[in-house]
């Protein structure tokens, strides 16, 4: 069963499959194929989410398909039923899941035990489907006609803010598959973490991202600024605390100048005005922050589509 639960789940060949696929979904968004005709998805959430769960839940509709919002804490997972045997059950009614946990083995142990395809809608480790979005942000610029993934190669990117976050793990692999060259830039405690390593090592990619401490390096000369927030979904207990450390990271007016001319602002979103960015550079004519949030329903369109191919 092929699942998608890291970009570098999809060799090159197959990414650059889905980003030509997602854009033709968005050229004619409700007149494409519906490769979900009379299936069920479903959609399980341990954590808060509006992107994630409305594009998937629209994305599957405009498929053919049919969504079931689930949340974790009112199934029989908030009890205690086991992973295991949550994954074999909802198996045998759905032809696909999309989960967004906390722990990534939650999603590892939901597709070691399923028979339909599962993607990961964002764990602690990582958030594929959102970095698909991005980079397909990136190539409706780089390559309009035909969303080239060679376009990204040599581009620098500089993520600024919590280094080894989802965000930061998710730009790491992303930029290692597509040859992009990586600056992670944030406080010390905060750096990438071993896992991002053995996750690189073992899709066979080398390990040449750059950790910095100094932001101005990072931003110098990029083709894009991304930033996430500095108190990610279960970090809410050490707020205070990292909204102090995290405070020299913020991208505004100055650190957006040292990037080239033509650079993009990039941000998952949601966005915390004047913590990880200034509201001047969410509003600036760099940010690109609104096309990301809408190319996740075009981009998760085509990934669902390519793994009922990859599956069938
Ligand atoms: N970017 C993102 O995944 O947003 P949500 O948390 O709203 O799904
Ligand atoms: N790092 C953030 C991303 C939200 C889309 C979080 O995990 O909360």
């Amino acid at each position: 069963m092929h699942h998608f639960l890291a970009v570098t789940d999809f060799t090159l060949e197959q990414a650059q499959e889905v980003f030509t696929l997602a854009k033709s979904f968005k050229d004619n968004r409700l007149s494409g194929p519906q490769p979900l005709n009379m299936q069920s998805w479903g959609l399980l959430f341990y954590k808060s989410s509006t992107r994630t769960r409305v594009s998937f839940e629209v994305g599957v509709n405009e498929l053919g398909g049919f969504p079931i919002v689930l949340n974790s804490q009112q199934t029989q997972i908030g009890r205690g039923e086991t992973v295991e045997d949550s994954s074999k059950v909802l198996s045998r009614f759905l032809h696909g899941l999309v989960i967004r946990a906390y722990e990534h083995e939650t999603v590892t142990e939901f597709a070691k035990h399923a028979t339909m395809p599962i993607i990961n809608g964002l764990t602690d480790f990582n958030h594929p489907c959102q970095l698909m979005a991005d980079l397909f942000t990136l190539l409706e610029r780089y390559s309009p006609e035909d969303v080239d993934i060679n376009t990204l190669k040599g581009k620098k990117v500089a993520f600024l803010g919590d280094s080894a976050c989802n965000m930061a793990n998710s730009w790491i692999l992303s930029a290692a598959m597509f040859g992009m060259e990586i600056f992670v830039s944030g406080p010390k405690g905060y750096e990438p973490k071993p896992a991002v390593t053995e996750a690189l090592k073992a899709a066979g990619l080398p390990v040449n991202f750059t950790y910095t401490e100094d932001p101005k390096e990072a931003c110098k000369d990029a083709d894009c600024i991304y930033t996430d927030v500095w108190v990610s979904m279960g970090d809410e207990a050490e707020a205070e605390q990292r909204l102090k450390e995290m405070a020299p990271y913020q991208v505004n007016a100055e650190l957006l100048a040292l990037a080239k001319q033509d650079a993009y602002f990039m941000h998952c979103l949601p966005a915390h005005a004047g913590e990880e960015v200034s509201q001047d550079v969410l509003d600036s004519p760099k940010s690109i922050i609104f096309d990301e949030a809408e190319n996740r329903l075009h981009a998760q369109k085509a990934i669902m589509a390519k793994l009922v191919e990859l599956n069938s």
